[in-house]
C-alpha cells in the first residue's frame, strides 16, 4: 500500500516536470512565432519594403503574380464564385473562424503568399514560418483545395477587391 502510495506521488511529480517542461517549450515556441508571423500585420506595415522580398523565398511554386493597378471586377467574381464555394467552410471576410480572416489578407500578405497558399498549401505548411506558426493558433492543417491557377489567380482578385472596400 505505501509502496504504492509513493509510486503515485512519484509518477504524479515526475507528470508535473514534464507539463512544466512542455509548457515552456510551448512559450518559448509560441513568442518566437508572434515575431515571425502569425499576427505579423504589424511587422509588415512597418518594413514593408524589407518584409516583401523575404517574403518571395525559394519554396514559393508561384514566382511572381502581375497585378493591375485597378480591380479586375468580371476576375474578382469569378474570384468571389470560387470562394464562396470552396474557402467559406474555414474563411470569413471580417473574422477568425477555422482559419484566419481574409478581408484584410491581400494587406497583409504578398499576392505569390496568397497563391501559393491556395495552389501549393502542402509546400507552405511545410517550409512557410508564417504559415508554421498560424498552425499553433488554428491547431489544423488547410487542405490543398485543388484549385487550378486560374480560379486561384481569380481568387486573389476578389481578395484585392474585399480589401478595397474596406478602407
Ligand atoms: C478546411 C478548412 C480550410 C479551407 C476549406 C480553406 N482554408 Fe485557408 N486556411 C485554413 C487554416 C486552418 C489556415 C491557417 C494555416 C494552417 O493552420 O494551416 C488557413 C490559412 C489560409 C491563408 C493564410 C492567411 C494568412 O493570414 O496568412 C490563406 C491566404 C488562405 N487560407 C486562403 C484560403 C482560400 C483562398 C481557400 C479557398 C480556396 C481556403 N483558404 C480554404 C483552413 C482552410
Amino acid at each position: 500500500m505505501k509502496t504504492k502510495q509513493l509510486e503515485r506521488v512519484l509518477l504524479n511529480s515526475f507528470c508535473l516536470v514534464v507539463w512544466a517542461g512542455i509548457g515552456l517549450a510551448g512559450a518559448h515556441f509560441l513568442s518566437s512565432c508572434t515575431k515571425e508571423g502569425g499576427d505579423a500585420s504589424k511587422d509588415a506595415a512597418k518594413n514593408s519594403a524589407q518584409e516583401v522580398v523575404k517574403q518571395k523565398p525559394e519554396y514559393y511554386k508561384v514566382k511572381n503574380v502581375q497585378l493591375g493597378t485597378t480591380i479586375d471586377p468580371a476576375l474578382s467574381k469569378q474570384g468571389g464564385q470560387v470562394f464562396d464555394v470552396t474557402c467559406t467552410g474555414c474563411h470569413k471576410y471580417d473574422e477568425k473562424y477555422v482559419g484566419p480572416a481574409l478581408g484584410d489578407v491581400t494587406k497583409r500578405r504578398t499576392p505569390e503568399y496568397v497563391m501559393n497558399m491556395i495552389l501549393d498549401t502542402e509546400t507552405m505548411i511545410d517550409k512557410d514560418d508564417t504559415v508554421k506558426c498560424m498552425l499553433q493558433t488554428y491547431l489544423m492543417k488547410m487542405p490543398n483545395m485543388q484549385v487550378d491557377e486560374k480560379d486561384a489567380r481569380a481568387v486573389l482578385e476578389h481578395l484585392r477587391e474585399v480589401a478595397d472596400k474596406k478602407k
